[in-house]
């Protein structure tokens, strides 16, 4: 990638069938490294909090953890376009919302995401009009696992199925530029693929999104229990520069993820 990526590069990905890779990195080392295999996004998420932090969830991590790495991320100046994770409880009112976009933007991020739903409806509006880009998770979103009882598939009855693309469309609407779905059927993920016209980003929810994204250390083999849908790249490839570029081919070539890391 010679030029830098915006959301206009992946919104033509999008309309031209062309699958784009998103990888987590929270460093500036790491960042360079994303950008050169070519990964089109790079994601400084807040599973910094389990990978670099060691706790259990993401609930502990905090705007000042998140603004810190990604100003180490945008140190790199990569390719990728740099979205950060908007933390647990950062962004619980659209004041709030603002103060903590204000913070990752002027640390290098070019777009924050946050978890949830229609309840987000004015948080994405009055954040997209100051200025600050929206990418949006829906299904499994981390932050909220001690209200799901565990890291748990979503959407799997007509119900949950049915408000999950409910959300999907009212957070378009509301006018985020980019969704993350996790875990959820890949059926249902390729629904809101075709129905949305953003670009939608899968994380165990099948072949059928327009673009993939796995965390750095479950891609490269380093986390003690991984979830179904990672492949450890470092498994056939002899360094970690060949992991990432075997897995930015994987996902453009459809050859990741395959049936074995999809729920139905
Ligand atoms: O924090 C993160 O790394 C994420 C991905 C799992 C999508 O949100």
């Amino acid at each position: 990638m010679s030029k830098r990526v915006t959301i206009s590069t992946l919104n033509k990905m999008k309309a031209a069938g062309e699958k784009f890779v998103m990888i987590t990195a929270y460093d500036a080392t790491f960042a360079r490294l994303v950008s050169e295999a070519g990964a089109e996004t790079i994601l400084v998420g807040d599973s910094l909090g389990m990978v670099l932090q060691g706790h259990d969830t993401t609930v502990p991590v905090s705007i000042d953890d998140m603004a810190y790495h990604t100003a180490c991320v945008s140190r790199a100046k990569p390719h990728s376009l740099i979205v950060a994770d908007m933390p647990f409880m950062s962004y619980d009112t659209p004041e709030n919302a603002l103060r903590s976009g204000m913070a990752l933007m002027q640390a290098g991020a070019q777009m924050v995401k946050l978890e949830g739903g229609i309840w987000l409806s004015d948080t994405i509006e009055m954040l997209v009009e100051r200025g600050v880009p929206v990418c949006a998770h829906l299904g499994l979103t981390p932050q909220s696992v001690n209200v799901f009882g565990g890291y748990r598939v979503q959407g799997r009855t007509p119900k949950e199925a049915k408000s999950i693309l409910a959300d999907a469309v009212e957070i378009q609407d509301a006018g985020a530029s980019l969704l993350v779905l996790e875990c959820i059927p890949a059926p249902l993920a390729a629904d809101i693929t075709r129905k949305l016209d953003i670009p939608v980003i899968g994380i165990g929810a099948g072949g059928g999104t327009d673009a993939q994204v796995l965390v750095l250390h479950d891609l490269l083999g380093l986390s003690e229990h991984p979830a179904k849908f990672v492949e450890n790249f470092m498994e056939n490839n002899g360094s970690v520069q060949e992991s990432l570029s075997a897995f930015v081919d994987a996902v453009k070539s459809g050859r990741y993820p395959r049936d074995e890391h999809t729920y139905n």
